[in-house]
C-alpha cells in the first residue's frame, strides 16, 4: 500500500516549490479547521505535513497518524455550547452560533505573512472538565480527547486554539472569546488551573501548586505558556480535591478590577 506523503496531505506535487507549499498550506489549514468543516485530527495532520516539508525532512519518514490514529476528517467539534459553571467557559461569540475567533485565527494563519505561516504557534486542544463530569470520563482516560471529538461538543467546551508568542494559555483563551476561570491572575490561587494531558506548559514563577500537582501535569493557565507545538489541556479543574482549597473568590478580584 502506498504510504501517504506530506505532499499528499497538502495536495501538491512532490516537486512543488516553496511558494507553492506555502500557498497549499494556507488553503489546506483553512479547509481542515474544525470551524470550516474539517476536524481537529485533520488540522493537526495538515500542520504536521507542512512542518515536515519546511523542516526539510525526508518525505518517506512522514507519519500521517495523529496520536496513533489516522486523521479521519470527521465532523467538526461544534454543537450546543452548553458549558457553564463557576466562572467557567461560556460562549461569548454573541450570536449563539458557537462561531468564535477560531475563524479569525484560521484567517490569520492563512492570510498572514509567510513567516507567520511558518510559525503557527502552539496548538492547544482544550476540553472543559465539566464535560468529563457529565459523561463520566476520567482525566486518565487514554482516549479522552478522541471521545470528546466524537461527542460533538460546543466550541466553548472542546476545540482548538493557537497560542501566540509570549501569550499565556488564559490570555489565548480570552482572545478567542472564552471565559475560562481565574481570580488573581498571578499564580496565587488555583482558580485558573488546567490539567496538561499532552505537551508541556511552563510557569515562570513559583506558585501555590505543590510538586505532586505539577508532576501530575497541573498548571496555572494565567501564568503558563506552552513550550511544545501540540497540547491537550483540560481546563476548569479548580474543583478537584487539593485545588479547591487553593481557590480564591473570583468576585473579590472582579470588584478590585472595577475599582481600578
Ligand atoms: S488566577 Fe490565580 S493563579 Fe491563575
Amino acid at each position: 500500500m502506498r504510504v501517504e506523503s506530506p505532499y499528499d496531505v497538502l495536495e501538491i506535487d512532490a516537486d512543488a516549490d516553496e511558494d507553492a507549499v506555502v500557498r497549499a498550506y494556507r488553503r489546506r489549514v483553512k479547509e481542515a479547521h474544525p470551524d470550516h468543516g474539517g476536524s481537529i485530527a485533520e488540522f493537526k495532520r495538515v500542520r504536521r505535513a507542512y512542518e515536515h516539508i519546511t523542516d526539510g525532512r525526508d518525505p518517506e519518514t512522514f507519519d500521517a497518524r495523529i496520536d496513533g490514529r489516522r486523521g479521519d476528517g470527521s465532523s467538526a467539534s461544534r454543537g450546543d455550547g452548553s458549558a457553564s459553571g463557576d466562572g467557567a467557559a461560556s460562549a461569548s461569540d454573541g450570536d449563539g452560533t458557537g462561531v468564535t475567533a477560531d475563524d479569525a485565527e484560521a484567517a490569520d494563519a492563512t492570510d498572514g505573512a509567510d513567516e507567520e505561516d511558518r510559525d503557527l504557534g502552539p496548538t492547544v486542544e482544550y476540553l472543559d472538565f465539566e464535560v468529563l463530569e457529565s459523561h463520566g470520563w476520567q482525566l486518565s482516560d487514554e482516549d479522552l480527547f478522541e471521545k470528546a471529538e466524537a461527542a460533538d461538543l460546543g466550541v466553548d467546551s472542546h476545540g482548538l486554539l493557537v497560542v501566540e508568542p509570549r501569550e499565556t494559555l488564559l490570555e489565548a483563551a480570552e482572545r478567542y472569546g472564552f471565559s475560562w476561570p481565574y481570580a488573581c491572575r498571578g499564580g496565587a490561587c488555583a482558580n485558573c488551573a488546567v490539567a496538561v494531558v499532552e505537551g508541556e506548559v511552563e510557569m515562570p514563577v513559583s506558585t501555590v501548586l505543590n510538586d505532586e500537582m505539577k508532576a501530575e501535569g497541573i498548571r496555572l493557565s494565567c501564568i503558563g505558556e506552552p513550550v511544545t507545538d501540540d497540547l491537550q489541556v483540560v481546563f476548569n479543574i479548580g474543583k478537584l480535591p487539593g485545588l479547591a482549597e487553593l481557590r480564591l473568590p473570583a468576585e473579590q478580584f472582579e470588584s478590585a478590577r472595577a475599582d481600578d
